[in-house]
């Protein structure tokens, strides 16, 4: 049970790391977490505490996160030692649980895994990877049709969502990280489909 006590918590916690920019855009996708849940029937509360927290790192430098990760003896792949950014993820929501307390797999998941997916991936973790790309903030090409899916399928918008991030990198010649293969790959096999349409 998420309690409001941690949400506001959450939100001075990511208020105190944060430029004004970058949280305007956390605060954003709680909203935009929190209406997905609402669709499909997913818990509000965690939906906006992962949101809240998902890139309380993301304003770390290289070397910090590299200690961090190292300290809290996250795995760290040769693609996340070269592009340390990556790691914004898991050491966010390391340090959730280490200085604020959060006990939730489900959060946890979702803050872990918001910048590539994982195969497996749950529906709450889903529901926060699609808000974070279609928050009200978002420009670009794409965007716009990943907001008409999302609300028809949760799945269906997460695989736009790393297809447009594969070939974006593809374009500019930038190495795809291999977990977002694996994560489409995954979410397009019959291992995603439970996420398929919403409940309401
Ligand atoms: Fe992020
Ligand atoms: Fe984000």
């Amino acid at each position: 049970m998420i309690d409001d006590v941690l949400l506001n918590t959450a939100k001075d916690y990511a208020r105190g790391r944060l430029s004004e920019g970058r949280y305007a855009h956390s605060l954003r996708v709680a909203n935009t977490a929190a209406s997905l849940a609402k669709l499909y029937d997913l818990d509000l509360k965690k939906a906006r505490l992962s949101a809240l927290l998902h890139d309380a790192a993301r304003e770390m430098g290289k070397d910090e996160l590299l200690r961090i990760a190292k300290e809290e003896g996250l795995p760290i792949s040769d693609f996340e030692r070269e592009r340390p950014v990556l790691l914004h993820g898991p050491v966010a929501a390391t340090l959730a649980c280490k200085e604020l307390g959060l006990e939730d797999a489900e959060v946890r998941e979702a803050i872990y895994h918001h910048t590539t997916g994982v195969p497996g991936i749950g529906p709450l973790a889903l529901a926060v990877y699609v808000a974070d790309k279609i928050e009200p903030g978002r420009r670009g090409s794409g965007v716009e049709n990943l907001r008409n899916v999302a609300p028809k399928s949760l799945r269906g918008a997460a695989m736009a969502a790393l297809e447009d991030s594969i070939s974006h990198d593809e374009r500019y010649g930038r190495p795809v990280h291999p977990k977002s293969l694996k994560t489409l790959e995954w979410l397009k096999s019959c291992g995603g489909e439970r996420f398929d349409e919403p409940k309401v």
